[in-house]
């Protein structure tokens, strides 16, 4: 089950090249990405027309693209304007073409009915270009249902334990505190103070104590906006546990998106860094080196958890009390997905599966 009418992270801007083509799938449709002269970036469907070869192992002729299995070529548009030894062109000779936005070092593709692409949905990240930030940007792919990974952005009570030497080091409330949850239009935000938490090991010294303003958004398809913020202790307190509105003393920057490829494939894009007036760039790289470990310690759990599932798709989860945030988003996909299948005007591409268990029995 994927929403299909969404802004979804193709990659980051330095991999998109006007030398090379990229292929990535993304929610079961293969795409090719590649650069015009002019900068712009092209997402076509990386499916010629005719024998439905990839179109990434094709050849880029200036702005257009050559298939290299028996030679069509294609505008940026997706038209064919060419077919060797054959002078009538079908006006049925074409392969869509993706609306396409790059902002600061994210490249989104629309990945629903170009007509409502509107690029007021895109949630506002932080560029690692920004020089208001210190950002470093990766990624990781997963043999897992892109609902796992979001289920467990959704629930950061597994900080206390997946990350037990990690992130969530010294830190049981995690798990122990409930956040303050609010739906939005297309997501869900948490909100919640930690007083008096131990130093973190990029902010802070030993010994000393800290009020944490903890937030963050989490916007379909699964685009986690996060900046936490440190204060001295007893700021909550005097703020009466309400959003701050006094300066911090450190904001650091989490912006990731999970992106459905297929059914059992995901990629996970991440920036990670802190304000510039906070961190150094060796800073800055050892949070990301820490965080990046953190990551891999979400990999391993949601990996194993989904083998552990695909042995018996039919076994139910269990809900407790941390997955009030889970079960809101997944309801806000579900009632998206459920919106695109009823529209009378189809959406082009494979139809939206309606197989909510897909990942597990929910
Ligand atoms: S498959 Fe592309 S031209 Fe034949
Ligand atoms: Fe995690």
């Amino acid at each position: 089950m994927w929403v299909r009418n969404a802004w979804y992270v193709a990659a980051w801007s330095d991999d998109v090249t006007n030398r090379a083509l990229l292929p990535r799938t993304i929610i079961n449709e293969p795409l090719v990405f590649y650069r015009k002269s002019d900068g712009s970036v092209v997402a076509l469907e990386d499916r010629c027309c005719h024998r439905l070869a990839p179109l990434s192992k094709g050849r880029l002729e200036q702005d257009d693209l050559r298939c290299m299995y028996h030679g069509m070529k294609f505008a940026a548009d997706g038209r064919c304007i060419e077919i060797p030894g054959q002078a009538f062109i079908p006006q049925a000779a074409a392969v869509r073409s993706f609306p396409v936005v790059e902002r600061g070092s994210w490249i989104w593709v629309w990945m629903g009915r170009a007509t409502m692409a509107d690029s007021a949905l895109i949630p506002d990240t932080i560029a690692a270009t920004d020089t208001g930030w210190q950002i470093k940007t990766g990624h990781l792919d997963y043999a897992a249902h892109y609902q796992l990974i979001n289920d467990n952005l959704l629930d950061l009570s597994h900080l206390s334990f997946v990350h037990a030497k990690t992130l969530g080091r010294n830190m049981p409330q995690w798990a122990a505190q409930r956040p303050r949850i609010t739906r939005l239009e297309r997501g869900v935000r948490f909100q919640r103070w930690f007083e008096n938490r131990p130093h973190a090991h990029y902010f802070g010294q030993p010994g000393e104590a800290y009020d944490l303003w903890h937030s963050y958004d989490f916007i379909v398809p699964g685009i986690f906006i996060q900046r936490p913020a440190w204060y001295p202790p007893g700021t909550a307190m005097r703020m009466d546990m309400q959003p701050p509105t006094e300066p911090p003393l450190f904001v650091r920057c989490d912006d990731q998106a999970v992106i459905a490829e297929t059914e059992r494939t995901s990629r996970y894009f991440y920036a990670v860094g802190a304000r510039s007036s906070d961190a150094t760039v060796e800073l800055a790289d050892e949070m990301f080196r820490f965080t990046e470990m953190a990551f891999h310690e979400d990999k391993d759990i949601i990996e194993a958890q989904q083998k552990v599932i695909d042995l018996d798709p039919t076994r139910q989860m269990m809900s407790l009390s941390f997955d009030a945030g889970p079960n809101l988003f997944r309801g806000i996909v579900q009632q998206l997905v459920e919106g695109e299948i009823r529209d009378p005007e189809p959406i082009p591409g494979p139809a939206p599966a309606m197989d909510l268990a897909a990942a597990q029995g929910n």
